[in-house]
């Protein structure tokens, strides 16, 4: 059985509680920390950048993993990697040369990740393999927390899974956007291995419990 790794989104969290949240994550057994980065083109929202990403590995051992929700995404590899991040992934949709940002990526011995859409086909993941270490599959449209998990997304997941394990190539495969207790189950059972969640873990009173409920065990 492979290792599910849970990723919190700490998207919904409120900046003056991040501190004492990041802890509670810690020891809830968290995996890595999402960073949900959103520049207000690519996507409306605004949220924060490589800053805070310091800010945060500054006070916690957690793995980072940047979620990178931007236009001109080649200016923003450097800082958010200068911080000593552990995951950037990038959108397929808005960027020209995404095989040469993988490859900046990786440059700094970082894990490189692909980022599909909801429309996206998984297909597009096939002729970028070798670069990749990581594919998200979007099951909301990206922009904010709290929405509705798209049921297609389990067929995407599937189908990244066969092409990932036909690739022999050790890719983490995560999923992103309406994740909870209920529906985590077949999200698994569908191939992903990576789990990013953020209501259903920041939004509850015990988030140790949130945590164990996403894992599932
Ligand atoms: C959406 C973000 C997600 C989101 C997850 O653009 O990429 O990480 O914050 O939040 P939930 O789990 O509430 O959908
Ligand atoms: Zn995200």
């Amino acid at each position: 059985m492979k290792k599910i790794y849970i990723a919190p989104s700490i998207l919904s969290c409120p900046f003056y509680r991040l501190e004492s949240t990041i802890k509670d994550l810690e020891n809830g057994g968290a995996d890595y920390i999402h960073l949900d980065v959103m520049d207000g083109s690519f996507v409306d929202n605004i949220t924060f950048g490589s800053k805070m990403a310091s800010d945060i590995k500054n006070i916690t051992n957690l793995k980072l993993d940047v979620h990178l929700m931007t236009e001109n995404t080649e200016r923003h590899i450097d800082a958010f990697a200068q911080v000593g991040v552990d995951i950037i992934s990038v959108h397929i949709e808005n960027n020209y040369h995404v095989h040469k940002l993988l490859q900046k990526i990786k440059q700094y011995g970082i894990k490189a990740g692909i980022v599909l859409n909801p429309h996206s086909p998984v297909v597009h993941i096939k002729d970028i393999l070798d670069m990749l270490d990581y594919v998200l599959i979007m099951s909301v449209n990206p922009g904010a927390g709290g929405q509705s998990f798209i049921e297609n997304s389990l067929k995407k997941i599937a189908d990244a899974r066969d092409i990932i394990d036909r690739s022999g190539r050790d890719i983490l495969l995560a999923v992103d956007g309406g994740v909870n207790s209920s529906n985590v189950m077949g999200i698994k059972e569908s191939g992903a291995n990576y789990i990013i969640a953020g209501t259903a873990i920041l939004d509850n009173d015990n988030i140790s419990e949130a945590i164990k409920n996403i894992r599932g065990c």
